[in-house]
């Protein structure tokens, strides 16, 4: 079932070479983050490029819920007049954050230091998804979690009257669990510490200094140490939102392994807590080089030039550095089954609790589709079967996760038989342009099985 919807079963067939610009939307990640300290500052923040997908919308009806005032102004174009740190108003009614982990796990921190209460809930991904993670840390702030068996949603967060700030150490490599401490320690008075022993994405410390918000960041042996100061006046920002990394992988990984193409994605957000899949990819001799390289609004930002990259090999992947493309298995193990010997993938337990099981999902497509998979607890392997080499003619099931359809997709634009997905409706979370734009780049999609 798609997120809002009937399935929408799709095709994805060998067409001819992938050719021109392919504009993708904004940073996920950000645009949450963006919405979320726009509502918690004084005054009037405005932001440019947001990701329309349906998670961000989602979290943008949630700060409406929460009391801020939202206006769309046009395509990514967004004004927030903002409640400040400790305004959130109670929700009159249940907060449904539909597929998104990251808007759910965001605005629980968000909330859990202010007198209200909110009940969460999601489809039937998120229900399944863990919230102990980020409930464990909101309790010692002082906040109490209702949930079902398991710490699954739906559940209510009883936020702290009294909130006291929290010294916590990030047990999974997790950016939504340092994000909610860090959100939740905004209104606790004092000095909230999050410690994390491998780097995850940091757009939220980025855009909290950015907000004014005093916060200290240190490498020590025992890892990144984050202090933030409490009860700050957030300052309106102006955001302009880069565009997702995470999305320019699929167009990206689709010219490397569809004979003759060459395709531009400009503007790419490539914060070196996201651009992991783009070094590996590299290390594997894809075809693929930075144009244009330079900052915008504190993030650093690439033109992305791929070009069909016939003679990529396989690689072990380093597993230090999977928080920085943890999203991007999926598509990478794609294109591993292009490349030339096996593709080893190590330390990625956190696969196993996404939207779907992504190390199940991505074995038993790539298995349907011919090839040869390997998998364990927290690792995976691609035996690549080289260019052109796969044989499609499978039917991937999606598990209601945007990432998986959007792999296998690209998966049957380079396969000998065309590969279908059970479900393109979860998409429209991440990337809801992805068929016209592959389609304008050359690629070949249907709407039911032909
Ligand atoms: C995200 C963090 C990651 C990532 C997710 C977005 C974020 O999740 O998978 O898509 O915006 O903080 P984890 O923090 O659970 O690793």
């Amino acid at each position: 079932m798609s997120a809002h919807g009937d399935p929408i079963p799709m095709t994805a067939r060998r067409a001819g070479p992938l050719k021109g610009t392919a504009r993708v939307p904004g940073d996920k990640s950000i645009s949450h983050r963006a919405l979320i300290l726009g509502a918690l500052s004084v005054g009037e923040t405005r932001i440019t490029g947001l990701l329309e997908g349906q998670d961000v919308l989602d979290t943008a009806r949630a700060m409406r819920a929460f009391g801020a005032e939202l206006t769309h102004l046009g395509p990514g174009e967004w004004v927030i007049h903002g409640v400040g740190v400790g305004g959130f108003a109670e929700p009159e009614d249940v907060i449904d954050c539909g597929n998104s982990g990251t808007g759910v796990r965001l605005i629980m921190g968000a909330m859990a230091t202010s007198p209200i209460s909110a009940t969460f809930t999601g489809d039937a991904s998120l229900r399944k998804r863990p919230m102990a993670r980020v409930t464990d840390p909101l309790a010692l702030f002082g906040a109490a979690a209702h949930g079902r068996a398991g710490g699954r949603l739906p559940m209510t967060i009883v936020g702290a009257a009294q909130p006291v700030p929290v010294r916590y150490g990030v047990p999974v490599p997790s950016a939504q669990v340092k994000s909610a401490v860090l959100l939740a320690g905004l209104n606790a008075p004092g000095q909230t510490v999050v410690i994390e022993r491998e780097a995850t994405r940091d757009h939220t410390e980025r855009m909290l200094a950015g907000f004014g918000a005093e916060l200290g960041v240190e490498d020590t042996d025992e890892g990144r140490v984050i202090t933030l100061t409490g009860q700050p006046e957030l300052a309106p920002q102006t955001i302009a939102v880069p565009r997702d990394p995470s999305s320019a992988a699929f167009p990206v990984a689709a010219a490397l392994i569809v004979e003759g193409s060459e395709v531009l994605v400009p503007g790419i957000g490539l914060n070196p807590t996201r651009a992991g899949l783009f070094t590996t990819l590299r290390e594997m001799g894809a075809d693929l080089v930075y144009e244009n390289e330079r900052e915008e609004g504190g993030e650093p930002v690439a033109d992305l030039r791929a070009r069909f990259s016939p003679a990529m090999t396989g690689i072990e992947v380093p597993p230090a550095r999977a928080p920085s493309m943890i999203d991007e298995y999926p598509i990478l193990a794609v294109v591993a089954a292009f490349a030339e010997g096996p593709t080893v993938m190590r330390g990625v337990k956190e696969l196993r609790v996404k939207e779907s099981d992504r190390i199940a999902a991505m074995a038993a497509g790539l298995a349907a589709c011919g090839a040869g998979v390997e998998e364990g607890e927290d690792w995976m392997i691609v035996h690549g079967r080289g260019p052109g080499g796969l044989p499609g003619g499978a039917s991937c099931a999606s598990h209601l996760d945007h990432r998986i359809a959007m792999a296998f997709l690209c998966a049957g634009f380079a396969a000998q038989r065309p590969v279908t997905v059970d479900d393109a409706g979860p998409i429209a979370t991440s990337f809801p342009d992805f068929e016209p734009l592959m389609e304008r780049l050359g690629a070949h999609l249907a709407r039911a099985n032909r």
